[in-house]
């Protein structure tokens, strides 16, 4: 039955891209990006996950007319390509709980920055997210986890953890799997921000083990995101000032725990928007490192325009990364397309 959901998604997808080839040929970083349907993608702090050949983004949609102050966080969006151009929407696959204020996820909580992975051992795609429960403020920070057996949802809330030996857990975070599966969260430890990794079970519902330093990565290090490319991990973040956009920061590391090397700002160019460069991000915070399936060398950054007032209207940042003397650099595209990376 799985299976034969699985090729009716495929199928729609591809049938909905070729549609949709007509007018989405290009990635434009920083503009509304349109859904299959023509509304504006509603996934914001997300990630990628590949599976069977297709491609799902997942990120915390944002409620219409809210801001980050009155809650706007909805739950996770999904959406579903097989081009990384055309997404079609597949709905909220897990949302807050607006009627049960007892809830971890009732109205009012911050749910930022989700990412899915799949456990191929328990045949469950796990969704982290950041939680910070309603009326609690910032200083104790959860991840959350939810379960689905199929990538489009619907999950369900499992649990939650502290994510670090601290009393005060994790911040921003990445998750990070290797080939042979072994999961690892890397976070912005609470409340001291060192930063710092800690390895999961096998089963990826809680860490297994105690977490260690990140040798030589910056304390105050938020929105990591991470990919490993020939050995050497790469990991593209940001600094710590709130909603508002400051210096990318980068750093490689043959090993999670360090010693990591800081590689500086990789970022070069101008957001012609907002006229914002390198020393501000392109008004941008990092979310997410995809490497893109069947290219060699092929990554794309992913960045978040963080709009507090108005969160609704952020707008996401997809920017190629091209690899000189075996480090990334990152350059503003007004548009561009995989061909990028190389017919
Ligand atoms: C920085 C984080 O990177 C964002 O995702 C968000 O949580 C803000 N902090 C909130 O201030």
């Amino acid at each position: 039955m799985r299976n034969i959901l699985a090729v009716v998604l495929l199928i729609s997808v591809w049938t909905l891209t070729a549609q949709e080839r007509q007018s989405a040929t290009q990635i434009h970083p920083g503009q509304v990006w349109n859904d299959a349907n023509g509304h504006p993608i509603n996934a914001h702090g997300g990630g990628i996950l590949f599976h069977g050949g297709i491609y799902y983004w997942y990120g915390t949609h944002k409620i219409e007319g809210l801001s980050e102050k009155t809650f706007a966080d909805g739950g996770i969006h999904c959406y579903a390509s097989t081009d990384l151009l055309s997404w079609t929407d597949q709905g909220m696959v897990l949302s807050i709980e607006k009627d049960d204020q007892r809830s971890d996820l009732a109205f009012g909580c911050n749910f930022d920055r989700p990412k899915v992975v799949y456990n191929a051992k328990t045949k469950k795609f796990v969704a982290f997210f950041k939680l910070y429960l309603t009326g609690k403020g910032s200083e104790t920070g959860y991840v959350g986890v939810a379960l689905s057996d199929s990538p489009s949802g619907p999950f369900s809330y499992s649990h939650k953890f502290l994510g670090a030996d601290s009393p005060n857990g994790s911040g921003d975070y990445a998750m990070f799997q290797e080939e042979n599966g072994d999961l690892y969260h890397l976070t912005v430890r609470k409340p001291d921000k060192a930063f710092v990794v800690g390895k999961m079970r096998k089963d990826y519902l809680l860490p297994e083990k105690a977490y260690e330093l990140c040798q030589g990565v910056t304390a105050k290090t938020e929105a990591p995101a991470i990919v490993k490319r020939n050995g050497v991990y790469h990991l593209v973040a940001s600094g710590s000032t709130g909603w508002d956009p400051n210096p990318a920061r980068y750093f490689t590391s043959k090993s999670l725990t360090g010693p990591w090397t800081f590689q500086g700002n990789p970022c070069e160019g101008v957001n012609p928007d907002n006229g914002l460069g390198k020393e501000k991000t392109y008004g941008g915070q990092s979310t997410f490192i995809l490497p893109v399936a069947g290219r060699r060398e092929a990554y794309i950054v992913l960045f978040d325009i963080n709009k507090p007032e108005n969160p609704y209207d952020s707008r996401s940042i997809w920017l190629p990364v091209t690899i000189k003397e075996n480090k990334f650099l990152i350059s503003w595209m007004d548009g561009w397309d995989m061909s990028f990376f190389g017919e």
